[in-house]
């Protein structure tokens, strides 16, 4: 941010490290905590007369994700509310218009923060308030022809929401000569996904399916670490379009990738100014940034969240059943299919079972790669360990998510992690537990219920027996925070058992943990 925005008498709300930094930037001070905060925190009015709370209930639920803190306001600035670890939860200077919060008004967990946000909107800024995405189907075409020119689009589709979308807005701005669909089948797709895509594009006759599975394969041979695994898929998606484009005789200057990224697929790679890295996107890889810095690529959904994608795709008119599809992550199966460098054995602590198996979390600006918690607990429905989660995640050094015990064949005491890479049969194996999980999250209805439910492999188990399936059903709006939700018991019995039939799997456990800390995939 330029210093000169907070002297430029505009009004400023800044969030959690925004609080800190307008802080820093106005004379206050700001200190590491003694604690971190990650979760839910009760947010206690300190003053009632500030217009950003205007309406607001006090003592009222909100998510916190961080460890510094404002230790002493800005001349000017008073304190509008706090929690039970942050004296600063909340600050203004209603003179000038400059507020900032500790907590995030964005995320549905802060169960007002939508009030807070209108009120500064509204109240505050004076903005309209009529915003619509679906409306924005013009203006987004008008910026494809605008930024494409008289070139054409080259697009790669995965069959999910947000390529799709970007797809059909390309289509029906430039039409169906100027833009060429392509599917590449990775071999990390899940099971019956190329048909669906087949089925989809059919009617359009546009979407080309390139079988890459080998090569995506051969190329991920011995890479264990989520970045690389990323870094890789990207490279080799980079590889095909070469290829694909000099096939067809593209290179002339003519051309421009489309790409169906997101606005949280630009926040958590770093892509704005200042967010750390949390996961790099695999559509923000070298190779792609490349293309982007020579003015190569149209990416007509990055300013929106994947809500607003769907009001996009409504207004398009496409289907429900693939506008409501959960989320998949373009490097696919491989980022749930975790490795280990080594055997280890799991280790006893004093709140269960350490798991050294590492999976990625984000903990306040920062991204965490961190082993595992297991507790020796099955997850009903009533049992609600979630909560417990949170709380073993903010006392315990060094683990961002904590899973709990649905069945294993061996106590969790003699199980072990070993050493293992992605393989075909890996592979395969997560591709047969995750579809039994989608047949049978879409039979009872869980699935309508949820916003995203992926399936993990760790390798993580007992003799010959050596993965483990990890479920991770998790509520969200947008993505970037999520909740761990239960499962009905009788469906989690029945899926355990399912799962369990199958000789390779060693057991089956539960995420209980929300975003932050743990991040939605497990890399
Ligand atoms: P995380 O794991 O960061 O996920 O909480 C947030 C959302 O992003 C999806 N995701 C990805 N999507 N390429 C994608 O296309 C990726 O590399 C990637 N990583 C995470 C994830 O499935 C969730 O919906």
């Amino acid at each position: 941010m330029q210093p000169g925005v907070l002297s430029a008498g505009i009004p400023v709300l800044g969030i959690c490290y925004g609080q800190q930094l307008i802080t820093q930037l106005m004379g206050g001070r700001v200190q590491p905590g003694e604690k971190g905060e990650y979760g839910l925190a009760l947010l206690d009015l300190a003053v009632d007369d500030s217009p950003l709370f205007k309406g607001v209930t006090n003592h009222q639920q909100v998510w916190m994700s961080h460890k510094d803190k404002v230790a002493e306001p800005p001349p000017g600035f008073r304190v509008i509310g706090t929690t039970s670890t942050c004296e600063t939860g909340a600050i203004e200077n209603a003179e000038k218009r400059i507020y900032g919060v500790q907590f995030h008004p964005e995320v549905v967990h802060t169960t007002e923060g939508m009030r807070i946000l209108s009120n500064f909107l509204f109240d505050i800024c004076g903005c309209d308030k009529d915003w619509n995405p679906g409306e924005r189907v013009e203006l987004t075409e008008q910026q494809i022809r605008d930024r494409v020119g008289d070139r054409n689009v080259f697009f790669f589709v995965s069959g999910g929401v947000d390529s799709t979308v970007a797809f059909m807005l390309c289509l029906d701005a430039l039409g169906s000569e100027r833009v060429t669909g392509v599917y590449v089948d990775t071999g990390l797709m899940r099971d019956a996904e190329t048909q669906f895509v087949r089925d989809t594009f059919a009617g359009l006759g546009l979407v080309r399916i390139e079988d890459c599975a080998e090569q995506f394969l051969n190329a991920l041979e011995g890479a264990r670490e989520p970045e690389l695994k990323r870094h890789i898929i990207g490279e080799q998606f980079v590889k095909v379009q070469e290829r694909i484009i000099e096939e067809r005789g593209l290179l002339n200057g003519k051309w421009i990738l489309g790409q169906g990224t997101i606005y949280p697929d630009t926040i958590e790679s770093g892509g704005t100014a200042k967010a750390a890295t949390i996961k790099t996107h695999h559509n923000r890889v070298p190779g792609i940034q490349k293309l982007m810095d020579a003015g190569l690529i149209v990416e007509p959904l990055a300013d929106y969240y994947k809500d607003e994608v769907r009001a996009i795709g409504r207004e398009l008119g496409l289907a429900p059943a693939l506008l409501n599809r959960h989320p998949f992550p373009g490097p696919g199966l491989a980022i749930r299919c975790l490795c280990a460098d080594e055997d280890k054995p799991v280790e006893r602590v004093p709140d269960g079972y350490l798991i050294p198996v590492k999976s990625v979390g984000v903990q306040g600006d920062f991204r965490t790669y961190a082993p595992v918690l297991a507790i020796d607990a099955f997850p009903t429905a009533a049992s609600r360990l979630q909560d417990q989660a949170t709380e073993l995640v903010n006392r315990t050094a060094n683990v961002n998510r904590v899973i709990a015990r649905v069945a294993t064949r061996e106590g969790l005491e003699h199980q072990k992690v070993f050493a293992s890479t992605l393989t075909h049969g890996r592979i395969a194996l997560l591709r047969e537990a995750d579809a039994i999980v989608r047949e049978m999250s879409a039979e009872s209805g869980f699935d309508a219920e949820v916003w995203q439910f992926p399936v993990i492999l760790i390798p993580v188990g007992a003799g010959e027996a050596r993965d483990s399936i990890v479920l991770r059903p998790i509520q969200s709006v947008d993505g970037m925070t999520a909740d761990s939700v239960s499962m009905p018991d009788e469906l989690l019995h029945a899926m355990a058992g399912r799962l369990m039939a199958i000789p390779e799997i060693a057991g089956v456990f539960y995420d209980l943990t929300h975003k932050p800390p743990g991040t939605i995939e497990w890399e």
